[in-house]
């Protein structure tokens, strides 16, 4: 049986560079993995089942279905697994689960079978998967042009304290992309060359300087759930950020008390799911 951790991931900046020719919207995003996880386990079988606990989809709605299908149909590999997702990280969040949830499917069928195909095709696999799946594969921190697929590594900067909120609503990816176009809103890519210069440099108020996302103005103008949210987040007076398109935010305590402050928003918000975690590195090698 094989055990493989699903990380979460937060963007430490999210410029949104433009509309594409097909459709998808041009990135320069520097991403992180987090400690916050969901644990697939995997096993040989005859035919592909996958059990699910906690609030994700099942069967072959999952993506780890089709991260599982594809494996087997790309690599001419005979036989099946038996797949189950003990889940953690909130979905339809900006937390990247549901990609990271795919990408260990693929890392974990790799090395249950051991097909002899070179690593290029697994990420293109991923790649097909979704966008977020290829930085989910290796995880750690790089940053992520393209589409989101093309991948520079960059040193990841481990065991930052955050602080992970999930508001009691989602917000949909695609609406969020489509707001993004109806506004034009300006983008802010100088943002990732900060990002990445803090990240060399250790430097913590650069970073903090440098968090950004490009869907915060435009979502928060269209979703006042999300713009309160936001609003209350902020007045902890430690920096707070959307991931990806939302509806989750990243907070960086710093020197602060985590737990008085995870009690302070708990108590306020009782309805949403509040996370201690921490900045996290690359997973085992594929
Ligand atoms: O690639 P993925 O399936 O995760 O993307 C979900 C949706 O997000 C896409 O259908 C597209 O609408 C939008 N998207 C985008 N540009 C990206 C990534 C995602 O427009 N770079």
């Amino acid at each position: 049986m094989i055990i493989e951790e699903a990380r979460a991931k937060v963007n430490l900046t999210l410029p949104v560079l433009g509309k594409r020719s097909d459709g998808y919207h041009e990135l320069d995003s520097v991403m992180h993995s987090i400690t916050l996880a969901d644990t697939v386990t995997l096993e040989k079988a005859d035919c592909l089942s996958l059990s699910v606990s906690g609030d994700a989809p099942q069967g072959q709605k999952n993506l780890m279905w089709q991260a599982a299908e594809l494996f087997f149909k790309e690599t001419g590999t005979p036989g099946a697994a038996s797949m189950t997702l003990e889940k953690q990280i909130p979905s339809e969040a900006g937390l990247g689960g549901g990609s990271a949830d795919a990408a260990a499917v693929l890392r974990g069928l790799f090395r249950l079978y051991a097909p002899p195909i070179p690593k290029a095709r697994l990420l293109s696999m991923a790649a097909a998967l979704g966008s977020d799946v290829p930085f989910q594969m290796e995880g750690g921190c790089a940053r992520c042009r393209g589409r989101g697929t093309e991948l520079a590594a960059l040193s990841p900067w481990e065991g930052l304290p955050l602080i992970v909120v999930k508001p009691d609503f989602a917000v949909s990816t695609k609406k969020a992309y489509a707001l993004l176009d109806e506004r034009e809103m300006p983008s802010s890519p100088a943002a990732t060359e900060r990002c990445v210069k803090a990240i060399a440099d250790r430097d913590l108020s650069l970073l903090v300087d440098s968090l950004s996302n490009d869907f915060e103005a435009v979502l928060f103008h269209e979703e006042p759930r999300l713009r309160e949210a936001f609003r209350f987040l902020s007045s902890f007076s430690v920096p707070a950020r959307m991931t990806g398109s939302g509806s989750a935010f990243f907070l960086l305590p710093g020197e602060r008390d985590r737990l008085s402050l995870m009690e302070a928003i708990k108590k306020a918000r009782p309805s949403w799911q509040i996370f201690s975690a921490e900045t996290a590195g690359w997973h085992s090698c594929i």
